[in-house]
């Protein structure tokens, strides 16, 4: 059985190098039992940090978004190229928080996957509905993400380096007991698996892992896991404290 993946998603939730260096040097220690695979994504500016600190270890560091351009005149954006150069090997794409903040397009979801692929980055593609609708709308949401973000990519969209976040956006950043239903859950992991079936092909698209993140933490991970046939998680607000980090990976036993 592979090993739960367990992407953890800082946001601006840590913000010093000092505080990233002390949580990444405590998981180095504490993972030797862990039996999970874990990303870490800090923000940019504690990448090289975290690089440096995970170092000799089976920990990946990511990104938590890139620039839609490869390189030229583009103010405060990130590259593929730079992230790579300050230690990444992952970058997460499309967060629904960089959606709604920063206003990034489907197409520019689509750039950035092909510019982080151009790069050797592994891409954590985030889908999700901002509301479930009872006649079944957000189904639709979730196949337009993924078709706009991944259909007709040619050389260019390399899917063995791709993982699918779902994330319903109204779940996240709530409390454990608001986050998805693991029946609901289940069922939209189908939809996603043979919606990447169509598009990339059935022999690579049913392989894809498929991650859910949205008000994750040791309680309710288990049955998540378990109830939602995910391959791991993609957690916010308990990946930022390392007891309740460290916590999750425990439980993510299967
Ligand atoms: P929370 O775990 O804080 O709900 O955030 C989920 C998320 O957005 C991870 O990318």
């Amino acid at each position: 059985m592979k090993k739960p993946l367990v992407v953890a998603n800082w946001k601006m939730y840590v913000e010093k190098p000092e505080t990233a260096k002390k949580f990444a040097l405590s998981l180095k220690r504490k993972l030797r039992t862990a039996s999970a695979d874990v990303v870490l994504a800090p923000s940019s500016t504690l990448l090289p940090t975290v690089s440096l600190a995970t170092k000799g270890s089976s920990v990946r560091v990511a990104g938590q978004t890139l620039s839609a351009y490869t390189d030229g005149p583009h103010t405060g954006d990130v590259s593929a190229t730079m992230l790579k150069a300050a230690g990444a090997t992952w970058v997460i794409v499309g967060h629904s928080e960089r959606r709604r903040d920063a206003h990034e397009s489907q197409e520019a979801v689509r750039a950035q996957i092909e510019s982080a692929h151009e790069a050797g980055l592994v891409v954590v593609l985030c889908v999700g509905e901002t509301e479930r609708d009872p006649a079944g709308a957000h189904f639709s949401v979730i196949a337009g993400q993924l078709v706009s973000a991944l259909a007709n990519g040619g050389t260019k969209i390399l899917a063995k380096k791709i993982v699918v976040a779902y994330e319903p956006v109204w779940a996240i950043g709530k409390n454990a007991a608001e986050a998805v239903h693991p029946a609901d859950l289940r069922e939209m992991v189908i939809f996603i698996r043979k919606n990447l079936a169509d598009i990339l092909g059935r022999s690579v698209g049913v392989k894809i892992p498929i991650l859910y993140g949205g008000s994750v933490d040791a309680s309710n991970a288990t049955e998540l896991l378990k109830e939602g046939d995910i391959a791991g998680f993609l957690v916010g607000r308990a990946s930022a404290d390392i007891d309740s980090f460290t916590e999750i990976l425990r439980v993510c036993k299967k």
